[in-house]
């Protein structure tokens, strides 16, 4: 499973990179805003810093404008996925991206539905939201099981499951189980995967033992 990073934080970014659990970024217009950063300095840093995919998404809802950005946001580097939504509008700006090389992240994706066309539009990416259905008591998490099958069923359809809106490590560990190709989560999520109960008592029980040989290893 591939890990992106959902975070306009440069700073996470990098630390992240350094362990190597950085296998491409994802961001959107929130995020952008949260960073309170002009969205092209952003991106174009995000991208000398992580070599693979760097999702950056349109701004505008009509065709016309979304394929004009498309156009802008897709030159600020060679590892851009424009991201663009799951509409009829997005889905033609996806096709034309898709038919020219460029990488595209269909984003928005709540439904089994949604998916098929997303992979007929040739999306690189398609990126069900599992955190926003659990919140409203819908299972998210069936959602990415239902488009791995349908996705397994077509081995021309191209597109990648990603899996977005992650909440907690159980989202991560479900969707892998899947086999959904990419998981993107926040910094914090991502860190919670390190954390067992066993490895922190195991291991002050290791450094209070080693103090008791009187040793030294340097
Ligand atoms: O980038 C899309 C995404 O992962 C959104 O997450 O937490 O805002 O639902 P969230």
């Amino acid at each position: 499973m591939k890990f992106f990073v959902d975070t306009g934080d440069i700073d996470e970014i990098k630390t992240l990179a350094a362990t190597g659990m950085v296998d491409g970024v994802t961001t959107n217009p929130s995020l952008i805003a949260k960073s309170g950063r002009d969205f092209k300095e952003v991106i174009q840093q995000i991208c000398s810093i992580v070599d693979g995919p760097v999702s950056a998404e349109v701004a505008a809802t009509d065709y016309e404008t979304m394929r004009k950005e498309a156009e802008v946001i897709r030159k600020w580097g060679d590892n851009i996925a424009v991201k663009v939504p799951l509409t009829e509008d997005g889905l033609r700006v996806c096709k034309e991206l898709s038919d020219d090389g460029t990488l595209v992240n269909v984003t928005l994706c709540f439904s089994p539905a949604q998916a098929i066309l997303a992979a007929k539009a040739g999306a690189s990416f398609v990126s069900p939201f599992v955190g926003r259905l659990d919140d409203i008591s819908q299972d998210g998490l069936q959602l990415i099981s239902d488009i791995v099958r349908i996705y397994d069923n077509y081995p021309q359809f191209d597109t990648e499951v990603l899996v977005a809106s992650i909440r907690n490590p159980l989202h991560i560990v479900e969707s892998a189980k899947m086999g959904a190709h990419v998981m993107t989560a926040p910094p914090a999520v991502i860190r919670q995967l390190y954390k067992h109960p066993l490895t922190t008592s195991g291991l002050a029980a290791f450094v209070e033992d080693w103090k008791k040989t009187g040793q030294s290893i340097l």
